[in-house]
């Protein structure tokens, strides 16, 4: 279709808006209530703009194009209309630029300037609306609202999660919470990205700085499998804040608040900023090369003097691409075997016939295609909340989501079904009961990460393997951690090397490590108390070994009672980085900040090592470039993707307590777990244990339950009867505050 924009010519798409069309061709239309994610409200009035044969100037966000249609968007008429549209919205709007701090990115302050006048014909007082406090993440400056109402179409539209509405009419409209609740929902922090005045903010980052003295930088977000695409802003060398950067693949314009506020704990108190070594039983500050050498003797004095396998090597799949190579080339360049990163896993039959690594089984914009997502054992909301808006975009395109978990948790968009079982009856579900869909329609299993805690996670995946097999339905997973594909894919596992190959002799899982009581143990960015599977077997381990090397960024407890050696490493805005995240794609980004002068890079100290023992020399761009290559001939194609193997099952039928965790939204990984705003939220102040009402009724009202665990006994107060879960259950959230000493999932028995 032909169309005229100022007399050029420009070819429009059947349906386009105005305002579409303008935006493709780079044509600047001024507006406030529009926004491209959101429906059309048509109420600001101030894409006005001049349309030949129309009498009145019309909006252009809610003006189809027509063919020939001649439109001005700098004429008098156009001019005219504009102008008074900004007076009237300034009639109320207060001038406290100067303290504002949407200050310099305020998109009313732009438009004033372009398109308003230097004064007003209004001399009335203005209005003023009382502020309320929604919470720990948004300060509200409501008498600056202009009531575009696009924080209100978030919440109904996007996230689903209704937090704000418009109240009254004409003077006394006000935008507010409902029935004065504050703001809990875990998208909450993209209304302030979206209010085009200073009416809703950053409340961590209020006064902190002005926007032009910012630093902004391009990075992926570390805090889930997602690879969210994000600006982090920094000022003076500190990040103060970060916002969406805009990937039509992944987040699109969107960003969950653990992404937005996450960063904080980098900040943390108890940051590792010394190189440490212990002697006489106490841990002295060191200079880089003895801790080097220390670090090196170690090593090689365990394999000399005990064998290559009395060594156990642990890293987190929250390290970069860079750090994940790096760590399983030194050692297994040195033939230690004893590798792994699932450390809050138990259950490791299933790995022999795992796929090469994890994926999500589609595209995350292909998830809408399907007609029906079964997801087992993940809750989107607190565990992928940038999901619940993929997920509420495939339910309103017919897609119907089930959820199958073995507790009963709310979601943010339409579940067609939900269905709580306990663990034994999780693993049988899939072989006789089976989901009521239909199976000739298209269908996607999503494996989320729950399922990995549990004693019987093989059985699980066994039978949903098999059952997607019958209905020829894609499989995938969502994993804990950021960058779990790249510790399968390079080799952080002890069965296969580097790509997935096979090895000569498998090393040890995790668990047998930790059984087992190995002579030394290298931990690289993990937090004994918080990232495994039984905490207390853990503290057991390093009680006997003889050495233990911690690459850490946080010096928690443990760490500073059983390292021999602390390696002070960056966190991920520290270094350069990348990670792949769950559908296949790699993403690099340069470091944000630097570290303190006696922190390391995580890649560059290994690389020290790797060099000590002549094993090569890397840096950045060469891991990067021989990364890059070795992703070339891996197969990311999901439609081919159907290779699942059946997998060796271990069972569990014995009638028993199951003793199930969630991981908690803000305490997934060691720098979210530190985020001082995230800790002050709503999610944050839950820290009760839930039971089933079969075990509520034995406990004949005590207000304490006396758990037998591991043959320990513990009390726990602070439990609530829930009654949708399935019987005998018990369920935990695993909180920064709330630290399990035992295992995350299994077996146990109350005293009634
Ligand atoms: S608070 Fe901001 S986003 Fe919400 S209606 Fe007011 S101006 Fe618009
Ligand atoms: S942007 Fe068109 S009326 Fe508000």
């Amino acid at each position: 279709m032909k169309v005229f924009i100022n007399n050029k010519e420009y070819k429009a798409r059947e349906n386009e808006t105005i305002i579409e069309l303008a935006d493709r061709n780079g044509i600047k239309i001024p507006r406030f209530c529009y926004h491209k994610h959101l429906s059309v409200v048509a109420s600001c009035r101030m894409c006005l703009v001049e349309i030949e044969n129309i009498e009145h100037a019309q909006p252009a966000c809610s003006t189809p194009v027509q063919e020939n249609m001649k439109i001005f968007t700098h004429s008098n008429k156009t001019k005219n209309a504009q102008k008074n549209t900004m007076e009237f919205l300034l009639i109320n709007h207060p001038l406290d630029c100067p303290i504002c701090d949407q200050g310099g990115e305020c998109e009313l302050q732009d438009v004033s300037i372009q398109h308003g006048e230097s004064h007003s014909n209004y001399l009335e007082f203005k209005r003023v609306v009382i502020d309320k406090d929604v919470g720990p993440l948004i300060s509200t400056e409501m008498t600056r609202c202009i009531h575009c109402s696009r924080c209100v179409r978030f919440g109904e539209e996007v996230s689903n999660n209704k937090e704000l509405g418009l109240v009254n009419r004409g003077e006394h409209m006000e935008i507010r919470t409902f029935i004065e609740e504050g703001i809990s929902s875990e998208l909450s922090g993209n209304m302030i990205d979206l209010c085009p005045v200073g009416a809703l903010n950053n409340k961590p980052y209020r006064y902190r700085a002005r926007t032009w003295d910012l630093q902004q930088h391009g990075a992926i977000s570390p805090h889930d499998c997602i690879g969210s695409n994000i600006y982090y802003h920094t000022y003076n060398n500190e990040i103060v804040r970060a916002v969406p950067k805009e990937n039509h693949d992944i987040n699109q314009t969107w960003l969950s608040d653990r992404d937005r506020f996450g960063y904080e704990g980098i900040y943390s108190e108890d940051r590792a900023t010394k190189p440490m070594i212990r002697n006489n039983k106490k841990l002295v500050e060191c200079e880089k090369e003895i801790l080097l050498n220390k670090t090196n003797e170690i090593i090689k004095s365990t394999i000399n003097d005990f064998g290559l396998d009395q060594i156990g090597c642990l890293i987190s799949a929250q390290s970069t691409s860079e750090e994940l190579f790096l760590f399983q080339h030194l050692f297994k360049s040195m033939n230690i075997q004893n590798i792994d990163h699932r450390t809050n896993e138990c259950d490791f039959n299933y790995q022999e016939n795992y796929p090469l690594m994890p994926s999500l089984g589609c595209n995350i914009n292909d998830l809408d295609k399907f007609d029906n997502i079964l997801l087992v054992g993940v809750n989107i909301k607190t565990e992928f909340p940038i999901l619940t808006i993929r997920f509420n975009e495939a339910s309103k395109n017919n897609t119907k989501i089930f959820s199958i978990h073995f507790d009963s948790l709310d979601e943010d968009f339409e579940l067609a079904g939900k269905i709580a079982l306990n663990n034994s009856d999780l693993s049988k579900f899939f072989d006789k009961k089976k989901p009521a869909i239909n199976t000739n329609n298209k269908t996607l299993i999503i494996i989320g990460p729950n399922i990995n805690y549990l004693v019987n996670q093989s059985q699980i995946l066994d039978s949903i393997t098999k059952y997607s097999k019958s209905i020829n339905a894609q499989q995938g997973y969502l994993t804990d951690f950021c960058n779990s594909t790249s510790a399968w894919l390079f080799g952080n596992i002890p069965h296969r090397n580097f790509g997935g190959q096979p090895t000569n002799k498998p090393g040890l899982n995790v668990s047998d490590m930790i059984k087992s009581g190995l002579s030394t143990y290298v931990f690289f960015n993990l937090e004994p108390e918080h990232d495994f599977w039984n905490a207390s077997a853990v503290t057991e381990a390093l009680n006997k070994s003889k050495y233990n090397i911690f690459f850490t960024s946080y010096v928690t407890p443990l760490i500073e009672r059983y390292a021999d050696v602390i390696i002070p490493i960056s966190t991920f805005a520290e270094t350069d980085g990348s990670f792949i995240n769950i559908e296949g794609t790699y993403q690099a980004y340069n470091k944000i900040v630097n570290p303190n002068k006696n922190i390391f890079e995580g890649w560059s100290i290994l690389n020290n090592l790797i060099k000590m023992n002549n094993l090569g020399d890397y840096n950045i761009s060469s891991i990067r470039s021989f990364l890059l290559k070795s992703l070339q001939n891996i197969d990311f194609n999901y439609s081919k993707n159907k290779k699942f193997k059946n997998i060796n099952s271990k069972s569990i039928t014995n009638n028993y307590i199951y003793k199930n965790t969630l991981r908690h939204i803000y305490a997934s990984d060691q720098i979210v777990r530190r985020s001082k705003s995230l800790n002050l939220t709503e999610q944050s102040h839950n820290k009760f244990i839930y039971i089933s009402s079969d075990l509520g009724q034995i406990l004949n009202n005590k207000d304490t339950l006396e758990i037998r665990e591991n043959n320990k006994n513990y009390k726990v107060k602070n439990f609530l009867i829930k009654k949708e879960l399935p019987i005998n259950t018990i369920v935990y959230t695993s909180s920064f505050n709330n630290t399990l000493n035992e295992s995350k999932s299994g077996h146990i028995t109350i005293k009634s």
